[in-house]
């Protein structure tokens, strides 16, 4: 059995983590070996770009500084985590990843897609997931949840954002899922923990079965 790609998507306070843990709790029950990891981050080094991506301070980060840090995290995840366990067979399922870029870097921020375009060809050209699911929720809702969640250290860089950044960002992730139907599903988070667990179990198991 070949490894699988999946990655998870959404806003903030979509309930990714969650759905990731119980989906990869899922997995390991029918004998699936599951790699959890998460962008920005996955490996030592990325989760060091990642803090910097995150982090608020008195320096300014250009746009291009955080769409290029993005894709230099990455490129070690891919090559030092993502492609060395999909070889061995296994699940990796990816808190985020490449549609992220195009939905905030270029839905949020507005940078053009061909830039993204570009370095994705840089990067990872092929390696796309075998299957996104697409946690969608009115930004209000997935706000409020955010917000309840932000511990000590208060909000990071993206979450101090307005609402309307939030709101292209999901513009951005719905164009996208509607323009690739094959690759992605969309499930409504604003629903219970076991619905969207549910519809997240119905999306995977065609993969399980060796659909591609
Ligand atoms: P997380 O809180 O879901 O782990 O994601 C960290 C933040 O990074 C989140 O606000 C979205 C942002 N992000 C981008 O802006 N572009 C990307 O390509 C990725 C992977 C994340």
């Amino acid at each position: 059995m070949p490894g699988r790609f999946v990655s998870f998507e959404g806003g903030e306070g979509a309930g990714k983590s969650t759905q990731i843990e119980r989906a990869a709790e899922w997995l390991r029950s029918r004998s699936v070996t599951v790699n959890v990891t998460r962008e920005p981050g996955g490996t030592p080094r990325a989760e060091r770009l990642r803090a910097l991506l995150l982090e608020r301070g008195d320096e300014p980060m250009p746009q291009s500084c955080e769409l290029l840090l993005m894709f230099a995290a990455r490129a070690t995840h891919l090559a030092n985590r993502i492609r060395p366990a999909l070889a061995r067979g296994e699940w990796v399922l990816c808190d985020r990843y490449t549609d992220a870029t195009y939905a905030y870097q270029g839905g949020g921020r507005g940078l053009p897609a061909a830039q993204i375009d570009a370095l994705v060809g840089i990067v990872h050209a092929g390696d796309w997931p075998d299957r996104t699911l697409l946690l969608d929720l009115p930004v209000e809702q997935g706000l409020a949840r955010a917000s309840r969640r932000n511990g000590v250290d208060g909000p990071d860089r993206f979450e101090t954002e307005e609402r309307a950044f939030f709101e292209r960002v999901r513009r951005a992730y719905l164009a996208r899922a509607t323009a690739e139907p094959g690759r992605f599903r969309i499930i409504a988070a604003d629903r219970s923990l076991d619905e969207v667990a549910a519809d997240v179990r119905a999306a995977l198991e065609p993969l399980l079965e060796g659909a591609p």
